[in-house]
């Protein structure tokens, strides 16, 4: 569809002789959340990564916002407005609000400026851990300073690897409900998630992957229902 924010499409991706990603399909529709779940090792990461421009896939086409991207750099993709969570790294001797003048890199600074009071703004645990080393912060504020990281950018679409690993559930919920507030701001979201019940409770529309490609996609209230088809597309291999 032509107003897509994402479309991947025919992506195939190898590691050196080792191919991961089959033919992947994939689109995000203008505020759309969706959810991307699967076993592990299946290419979840790995597509992300085609997708904001750290791996160049053999074949396929990605486009966002409505432009091909397939051969344009990570860099610009953010400038396009494309942002990406992964993981919890952070400067740990840096404080907080270093680190988030330091991802304000890209942009220019009055932007940068006002990029991280708008971040700051949405979560003011780390307003009020602004000058604390990063180090210092619990797993959950963590968290928050990669996702605050990404806002800088006032991303139209965020792309977020395994937001809850390790995350004590209540931790995850907090975490959860920013993705939906900044989701209900238009801002559109994909998110990886190796929890099938968090993804279920956040998303509109959930895409299983299996052996590298899109093996089937439903809307959480269809699945509702169904345990066991929830559980053998996260075991992979009966889809
Ligand atoms: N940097 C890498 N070099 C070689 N193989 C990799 C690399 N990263 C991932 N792989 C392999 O690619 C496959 C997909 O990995 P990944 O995308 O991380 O899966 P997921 O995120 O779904 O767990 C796995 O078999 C993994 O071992
Ligand atoms: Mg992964």
């Amino acid at each position: 569809m032509r107003n897509d924010v994402l479309s991947a499409t025919g992506i195939d991706c190898s590691y050196g002789p080792v191919q991961v990603l089959f033919g992947v399909d994939l689109r995000v529709g203008p505020g759309e959340l969706v959810g991307l779940c699967g076993p592990n090792g299946v290419g979840k990461s790995t597509l992300l990564r085609v997708l904001s421009g750290l791996h160049r896939p053999t074949a396929g086409r990605v486009e966002l916002f409505g432009a091909d991207v397939t051969g344009v750099s990570a860099v610009r993709r953010v400038r396009l407005g494309l942002a990406t969570v992964v993981g919890q790294a952070a400067f740990g001797s840096l404080s907080v609000l270093d680190n988030l003048r330091l991802h304000g890199y890209a942009l220019r600074p009055a932007q940068a400026h006002a990029g991280v009071d708008a971040a700051l703004a949405v979560f003011p645990r780390l307003a009020q851990r602004a000058h604390q080393p990063a180090a210092t912060l619990s797993g959950g504020e963590r968290q928050m300073l990669v996702l605050a990281k990404a806002l800088i950018q006032r991303p139209r679409l965020l792309l977020v690897d395994e937001l809850s690993l390790g995350l004590a559930p209540i931790v995850v919920g907090g975490l959860l409900e920013m993705l939906r507030r900044l989701n209900a701001t238009g801002m559109s979201v994909l998110v990886v998630e190796q929890s099938v019940n968090v993804a279920l409770s956040l998303v509109d529309r959930i895409c299983f992957m299996e052996r590298g490609a899109i093996a089937a996609e439903h809307r959480p209230q269809d699945l509702a229902a169904r345990p066991e088809l929830v559980r053998s597309l996260m075991l992979g291999g009966h889809a």
